[in-house]
């Protein structure tokens, strides 16, 4: 059978190496060899790349995996889903949750990857049965649920299989190792892999990132131990932040029983257009070179290479980059205050702001965003472990009353009515409804813009298959 092969040129990739900027034509330009190369699935759609279309490309998202629909037959395609926050950065009602889902799947999405930033399962359940639901009713869909990998205390190996055993009675196809700060080690992904295929019926793909420099070594343990898929990206579009690199592992499991069987001819024709495009980007300033050589440090601090980036501007933007060894140091403390959160959006920039803020004021949680205040209030989820008790009272200051033991959303009366009354003179569909509900001001800016020009025009912007 061989190991199979998702590649995340299209999503992951340029979302780890040039800031998700990739347009629709560039996403294009390589598609009709990539829909023919021979792969599990291609990752193409998620919060960062939906985000990035309305804020700063002027492309509706929605029409990108239409056009990726239509010019890829042959490929099951992949979104992230960052479960009850769907694609955006807060709890949404489950009315929102299922009509994101079905909206997905009814414009072209096959395999959904939910995962939850605090792996608190209650926040999946929604998005994973709508996805069951729709499954049925389109006849297309897969529901994957990704646990987030980090390392603490808490973290161990039987912690995961149990979690995994929880996501497959849940009635999860498959089960993703999420390992978004590229620290699995190898022999600990040896374990993990060999423990849940024990322990689970699922099939087990793994995903981390070349930023530490173990990746390859990583996903060659985890194959020997029986994984069922990788994820991996296309050469142009691999290394340093990114994944490892597709057309290695070709090279390199060819004739095994790992043979992944993958056309490395079409990948050739497709890496020399997606040359061109990460060119592009190297030209511009958006790639830096610095994404593409190994960071191995990242192994001491456990910081995922998108949050180091983030962490480096905001100090910068402060001219106080002299305090960035001292900002990294806190990050792992604030952590273990925290409950050991996995550095995953949101909870990746929260706990980084909140370093930032203990090192700049020189007093350890004298400033605290909004975002940790209900963090710790238990409004993003259960945390892993609890919080320390002494920076609990410092963050509650005494309103204990507050904190909830509930799924957030419990709380939340169905929108999704009231979405499309609050946007009605805007939007022309249910889509536009659910890019208002999540982008709020930013899609409301995006739609004017969009439907203006629409009426000047008359025509539809024809998309180019093949640029350049
Ligand atoms: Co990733």
């Amino acid at each position: 059978m061989g190991v199979k092969i998702v590649d995340t040129c299209l999503r992951d990739g340029h979302q780890s190496l040039f800031a998700t900027r990739m347009t629709t034509p560039e996403v294009l330009s390589a598609l009709e060899e990539l829909d023919k190369v021979g792969y599990y699935a291609l990752e193409v759609w998620g919060g960062a790349t939906f985000d990035a279309c309305i804020r700063f490309l002027n492309e509706d998202p929605w029409d990108r995996l239409r056009a990726i629909r239509k010019a890829c037959p042959n490929t099951k395609l992949q979104m992230l889903f960052r479960g009850q926050n769907i694609l955006g950065y807060k709890h949404y009602a489950d009315d929102v949750v299922d009509k994101f889902v079905e909206k997905s799947i009814e414009n072209g999405i096959d395999i959904i990857r939910i995962f939850d930033a605090l792996n608190d399962i209650r926040n999946l359940k929604c998005a994973v049965d709508s996805t069951n639901k729709y499954k049925k009713v389109f006849g297309r869909g897969h529901c994957q649920i990704a646990l987030s990998y980090t390392t603490s205390p808490v973290h161990t190996v039987d912690y995961y299989v149990e979690l995994a055993k929880e996501i497959e009675a849940m009635g999860a196809d498959s089960l993703c190792i999420k390992d978004m700060a590229g620290v699995l080690l190898p022999t600990d992904a040896y374990e993990l892999v060999s423990k849940l295929k024990a322990n689970t019926k699922l099939p087990i793909e793994l995903h981390s990132h070349c930023t530490a420099g173990i990746a390859e070594m990583t996903y060659m343990k985890a194959i020997e131990a029986g994984v069922d898929i990788i994820d991996t990206a296309l050469s142009p579009i691999s290394g340093g932040t990114s994944q490892p690199p597709t057309e290695s592992f070709q090279y390199a499991l060819a004739g095994t029983k790992y043979d992944p069987h993958l056309d490395v001819k079409l990948m050739e024709k497709a890496a020399v257009k997606m040359t061109k495009v990460k060119d592009k980007y190297l030209e511009n300033g958006m790639l830096n070179p610095k994404a593409l050589t190994s960071n191995p440090s990242i192994l001491k601090y456990q910081v995922p290479g998108g949050m180091l980036s983030n962490l480096m501007s905001q100090l910068k933007n402060q001219g106080a980059m002299d305090k960035y060894e001292e900002v990294l140091k806190e990050v792992p403390r604030v952590r273990k205050d925290l409950g050991y959160p996995p550095l995953v959006t949101p909870l990746s920039q929260m706990v980084g702001t909140q370093a930032v803020m203990n090192v700049m004021t020189g007093e350890r949680y004298k400033m605290i965003p909004k975002e940790i205040g209900e963090y710790v209030r238990g409004l993003y989820g259960r945390t892993p472990a609890p919080v320390d008790p002494d920076i609990l009272k410092k963050i509650l200051n005494g309103n204990n009353d507050e904190i909830i033991t509930h799924r957030p959303a419990d709380d939340l009366a169905p929108q999704f009515e009231s979405f499309k009354e609050k946007y009605k003179d805007l939007v022309k569909s249910d889509e536009d409804v659910l890019t208002c509900a999540l982008f709020e001001n930013v899609a409301v800016k995006f739609l004017e813009n969009k439907y203006k020009l629409n009426e000047e025009k008359e025509e539809p912007v024809e998309i180019n298959l093949y640029i350049g």
